[in-house]
């Protein structure tokens, strides 16, 4: 569900023409609708309301610090995991209290910052990073509260490198070694162990992984409580799915319906649960609007080369991700009713639509059918609002695009594309 539809065969971002914003910003650009951010977050309060449960945006997958504002003005907490999206949740005007802080290889420094920031929780993912935290509390006098992430080793039926709640894994610990965690950690002074976290991967297109993992740690509360550890808080982690193609995720009523009543005691005991959504809000919020520089036959392929690729857009090459190409202007008769990989549509052409990266991998898709496009035309590249710019980079010395939000019929850049200035400002002058 989004709001970029086709008007008289030209693609509008809510109320405005890509068409317009590409004129007045230049191509590649990141394009947000703001109206669905917020769809996507008041639609998922909604689904979870009988939980009440904290949000915690996850900023990697989408960091402008004005879009991160909108949602904070909703009520949204952030998860974070590094002092730089630490840096970013502040500079936003998020309540550090609904701030939560995974990753597995938090700095000195990085954890002085967050609790110096009296964030909620610092999500824990090793003995040595539990006794490292506590050893710098105390050095600063400090007082925090911890969640344990915990592996619930359930198959999240998703891509391997998005993998993660399984028990070879770098995150978390297994839930064997989470009793004995608390039994060793759980009264520390500096560091109240009163909370679990899980996430088990992303994008999960099943309710299953979800209900065995929340199954599991519910258990797990069951034991720990019994051993007088009180479990103030279950954080369930993200990874809810995104319509890359039409209709493939699940409804956040669909995903409700299955974890709202494993919960409910939880919460009925007064237990806080928290969700960590990124890309089912963001996804679909964003396009990457590109225009096409040539066409070109390599044997029986044909390649449209764009002037965006991989150094913005990494999904298609680290994961093989889909995301759905069109024209930003075409024949009305000629606009998919469903984005699919196979839309039905008469005169289509099979294509690969790559970048200008000095690499193989530099494909955006691969063998498509796609309507035949010449120079100089757009394209959008749809579901791009999650892991697009938080994964760009400047590989081959190309700038990042801009970023334009838009709010019914203003649109605003929120970031400003890169110049070559930018890219060499932080290398030390010459001699
Ligand atoms: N919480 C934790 C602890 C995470 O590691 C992640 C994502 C999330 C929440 C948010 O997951 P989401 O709701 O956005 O699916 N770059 C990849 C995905 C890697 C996700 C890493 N962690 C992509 O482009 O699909």
């Amino acid at each position: 569900m989004d709001f970029f539809r086709y008007h008289d065969g030209r693609l509008h971002c809510e109320d405005v023409p890509l068409d317009a914003i590409a004129d007045a910003a230049g191509t590649p650009a990141f394009v947000y609708s703001q109206r669905t951010f917020e769809h996507h977050y008041d639609a998922l309060v909604g689904a979870f309301a009988e939980l009440e449960p904290t949000i915690c945006f996850s900023i990697k997958s989408c960091g402008n610090v004005h879009i991160l504002r909108h949602l904070v003005a909703r009520g949204a907490g952030m998860d974070v995991v590094s002092g730089g999206e630490l840096f970013r949740a502040q500079h936003a005007g998020a309540d550090m209290a609904r701030v939560v802080y995974a990753g597995v290889g938090k700095t000195d420094q990085e954890i002085r910052d967050a609790l110096e920031a009296r964030i909620g929780w610092f999500n824990i993912e090793s003995e040595a990073e539990f006794e490292n935290i506590a050893r710098l509390a105390g050095e600063m006098g400090a007082h925090a509260q911890a969640a344990l992430r915990v592996n619930p080793d359930v198959d999240p039926q998703t891509h391997a490198k998005t993998s993660t709640g399984q028990k070879e894994t770098k995150f978390g610990v297994d839930i064997e070694r989470a009793r004995q965690f608390f039994e060793t950690y759980g009264k520390n002074p500096h560091l109240t162990l009163n909370a679990l976290h899980l996430h088990i991967g992303s994008p999960i297109y099943q309710t299953e992984p979800y209900e065995h993992a929340i199954g599991k740690a519910i258990t797990l509360i069951q034991q720990l409580t019994a051993r007088g550890h009180a479990i103030e808080a279950l954080d369930i982690g993200g990874g809810f799915g995104a319509d890359y193609e039409a209709n493939q995720s699940p409804s956040y009523d669909d995903y409700a319906q299955r974890i709202v009543p494993l919960l409910q005691p939880f919460k009925r005991n007064g237990g806080r649960v928290i969700l960590e959504p990124g890309r089912t809000i963001a996804a679909n919020a964003g396009v990457l609007v590109t225009e096409v520089l040539y066409i070109k036959q390599g044997g029986s392929r044909t390649f449209v080369i764009v002037d965006t690729g991989m150094h913005h857009l990494l999904r298609p090459a680290l994961y093989d991700a889909f995301h759905f190409i069109w024209p930003t202007h075409v024949d009305p008769a000629l606009v998919p009713e469903q984005r699919t990989a196979t839309p039905d549509l008469p005169g289509l052409v099979t294509c690969d639509v790559v970048g200008p990266i000095c690499e193989t991998g530099d494909t955006l898709a691969r063998e498509r059918a796609q309507r035949p496009v010449e120079r100089g035309q757009r394209l959008a590249i749809f579901a791009a609002g999650a892991y697009g710019m938080a994964m760009a980079s400047n590989y081959n010395a190309m700038p990042r695009p801009a970023e334009i939000l838009v709010d019914g019929d203003e649109a605003q850049v929120i970031r400003r594309r890169e110049t070559y200035a930018d890219l060499i400002a932080r290398d030390l002058p010459l001699g």
